[in-house]
């Protein structure tokens, strides 16, 4: 801490050191809340932000083992001011630095010089910052990140100019950023990035806010540091990281059943099947009762986990008056109604009890392993079905303060269902805020344009957010191969065939679809899919130890080139390839596009996945990948461990691997086993290295599992002279 000077924050851990800002402005006090994470206090804050209501504690542990860090600017540049429209904070920023973030954002990526209004609502279609999951943290290319504590709908301005003369504090002396505006495509000129400017974030209604800064040094250190401040990444179970399959959304009990009798018979590999609205006898709004339509659920779900499938439960949190917790949560809920249905407070423990005892005894006792989160965002696009902003809830929240954390405690309220069943999930939901990193949720949407898809998967790295680019009709075949390549390279690998009756292989169009008119050419088409979805479980255990790694560092699993590679100007604004795990680089391909550009990072060389061709780092080319194939890209030096494949993740054939070695001087990777039936956190790694010289590479078992589960069965040596 000795690099610490008193004037830049409370110097001991924990104390607060009050700072005077320039005339006009609130008071700050600044505290040091871990190594490396500061928090600046202007005001009296609103008692429920994302912070105050945050279930999950920050990693404390992993936030220590950072030790001492520099602060990464003085944090007594950063200006609050108390106006008649809520708080308006300023923040520095450098000539130059480069921002992204602020949630999942579908249609911008590098943020300088942008507007956004970080509003929670669904199927934005505009480029405002409305989101199913803003979220008002953001990270800059100077290597640190900065999270405003609100529950409100704050407008960050990033990069306006204030008039000359007008006293700002400056952050002279702050680490200088890497890049240079003159290294930017022309059409950046606009933004000014060039030049000295600041953040400005007004959050209206408060009185006060809490500013959190997290240092990097680089900025990927930044995300995974605000990570574990969030209480580390999600470990999902093995089985989430498998194919998932939503049936179509009035089918009974048999069809459901039949499909995964399908399935299995046409080997496509499943592991969640998903059930839509049709099994409720009410969904809009939700009774959570099971309909008529499923005469046996407890022997449905018993049948399909004896043929080794999850099942996913669609819902939303509005309750029907027909739902049998619609009386007690009657006082627990706000003063609007959605779909005739109340709004539960999930604010209130209480209100979280109620909805989620009645879930664990009605569908996970007796074997529903997840659900799908619906609905739970807003419908300022969507011809206004939510509840309006003035809401008011008992917890004291209006309705602005809900919608933003609705998402993130309606998860709450689930959560504690699976964690008094000792249980492990992973699921969907729709919307999600700051803090989000620990919780099994991926978010989707409506919307379905498959380039934004891509931003999509970019973008959430840099905010603690899962992203599943869902594959539902296609416009055809090649449209349809596209899609679930990204998918299969993504967080939640899923077809949602929510409005069509049959596999979308058999027919991509629709009302084709719905009416049973199936493809003269579907078997091809349905074998090409076989083939993807296979990579998907050969890639599962990679997968899964990149998902290890997020729980113990923080660093996001799916991540923009530019966390990795923050210093090199052609993936400043490079937001169609991303890092899925350490090793492997994706960059999809939208139908229509029959070639394209990839840029290869440089300091590694590079192979083709498919061809094991090796680039060097450093420069672009082009691909003109066929249709079965997506361009990814192994960095040199990688073990890459590869399932044989499988039908489901409890498939012995998903156990055993064979690692390829790239490169001459392979690092060591991990294979990760946990207990999947239980919340256990404990790990058992399967250490593979490959030393130099050595004709194959050898494994080493350590952690606390009785039973072996991977099977190390071959080497295979790529791009070696050998
Ligand atoms: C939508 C959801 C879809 C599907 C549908 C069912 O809100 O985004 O994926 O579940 O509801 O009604």
């Amino acid at each position: 801490m000795k690099n610490w000077s008193r004037r830049q924050f409370g110097a001991i851990a924990g104390a607060a050191a009050q700072v005077r800002s320039a005339a006009g402005q609130t008071a700050t006090e600044i505290l040091d809340v871990y190594p490396g994470a500061w928090r600046v206090r202007f005001g009296r804050p609103e008692p429920l932000t994302p912070v105050s209501t945050r279930k999950y504690r920050p990693a404390e542990t992993a936030l220590r083992a950072a030790g001492t860090l520099k602060v990464p600017f003085p944090l007594d540049s950063i200006t609050g001011m108390r106006t008649k429209r809520g708080m308006a904070v300023t923040i520095p920023l450098e000539p130059n630095e480069l921002i992204y973030g602020l949630g999942l954002q579908f249609r911008s990526f590098m943020q300088r010089g942008l507007k956004k209004k970080l509003r929670v609502n669904a199927d934005p279609e505009v480029d405002s910052g409305d989101s199913h999951a803003p979220v008002p943290f953001y990270v800059t290319t100077r290597g640190y990140g900065v999270l405003i504590d609100t529950a409100r709908y704050a407008t960050v301005y990033l990069g306006n100019k204030p008039k000359k003369g007008t006293a700002r504090r400056s952050s002279e002396g702050a680490t200088q950023s890497a890049t240079s505006a003159n290294a930017l495509p022309a059409a950046y000129g606009r933004f000014r990035v060039g030049e000295p400017s600041e953040v400005i974030v007004e959050a209206p209604i408060a009185d006060g806010i809490d500013v959190y800064v997290f240092a990097g040094p680089a900025m990927r250190d930044a995300v995974a540091r605000y990570n574990l401040f969030s209480g580390g990444g999600v470990m999902p179970p093995r089985w989430g990281l498998g194919f998932w399959y939503r049936c179509f959304g009035q089918f009974d009990q048999k069809q459901v059943l039949a499909t995964g009798t399908e399935l299995r018979a046409s080997r496509i590999p499943c592991d969640v099947l998903g059930l839509e609205p049709g099994w409720q006898t009410h969904a809009y709004s939700c009774s959570y009762v099971w309909s008529d339509k499923f005469p046996n659920p407890s022997g449905m779900l018993k049948q399909l986990r004896g043929s080794n499938y999850r099942v996913n439960l669609w819902e939303h949190a509005f309750v029907h008056p027909t739902s049998p917790i619609h009386k007690p949560l009657m006082p627990l809920s706000g003063d609007y109604e959605v779909w005739d249905g109340l709004v539960p407070d999930f604010l209130l423990p209480e209100a979280r009890r109620v909805f989620a005892e009645f879930h664990e005894k009605e569908h996970i006792a007796i074997g529903a392993d997840g659900y799908k989160l619906d609905e739970c965002d807003n419908s300022d696009y969507t011809r206004n079905w939510s509840f309006p902003e003035l809401s008011q809830f008992p917890s004291g929240a209006d309705g602005e303060q809900m919608h933003s954390l609705f998402g993130l405690r309606y998860q709450d309220a689930i959560q504690s269902a699976f964690e008094r069943r000792n249980q492990r999930t992973y699921g969907l939901v729709r919307s999600a805020q700051a803090l989000a990193a620990p919780y099994p949720y991926v978010l989707y949407s409506d919307l379905y344009n498959h380039r934004e898809f891509i931003r999509g998967v970019v973008n959430s790295g840099f905010s603690g957010l899962l992203w599943c680019p869902e594959v539902r009709d296609a416009k055809n075949a090649e449209d349809l191969l596209r899609r679930l390549q990204t998918v299969v390279f993504s967080p939640l690998a899923m077809v949602n065939a929510w409005y069509i009756q049959n596999p979308p292989w058999k027919q991509v169009d629709r009302e084709s679809n719905n009416k049973g008119q199936f493809d003269p050419d579907w078997a091809k088409l349905e074998a090409q899919c076989r083939e993807l979805i296979a990579w998907r479980m050969k890639l599962l255990p990679y997968f899964h130890a990149a998902f290890a790694k997020y729980r113990e560092t923080g660093l996001p699993p799916f991540r923009a080139l530019v966390m990795d590679w923050p210093g090199e100007a052609a993936v400043w604004t490079n937001d169609d390839q991303y890092m899925a795990g350490d090793s492997l680089m994706v960059a999809p391909v939208v139908a229509g596009q029959h070639e394209r550009e990839v840029y290869l990072p440089s300091g590694t060389a590079w192979f083709d996945f498919w061809t094991n061709e090796k680039h060097e780092g450093g420069r672009k080319i082009r691909v003109a990948p066929p249709v079965e194939r997506i361009p990814v890209f192994v960095r040199g030096n990688t073990l890459l461990p590869l399932a044989e494949g499988g039908l489901h993740a409890n498939d012995g054939a998903s156990w055993r691997v064979v690692v390829r070695a790239y490169g001459d001087a392979p690092a060591a990777a991990n294979l990760v086993e946990q207990d999947e039936e239980t919340l256990d956190p404990a790990l058992t790694r399967v250490e593979l290295t490959w030393a130099a010289g050595a004709a194959q590479g050898s494994v080493k078992r350590t952690g606390p599992a009785q039973r072996r589960r991977y099977d190390v069965i071959g080497w295979e040596r790529v791009g070696s002279p050998q």
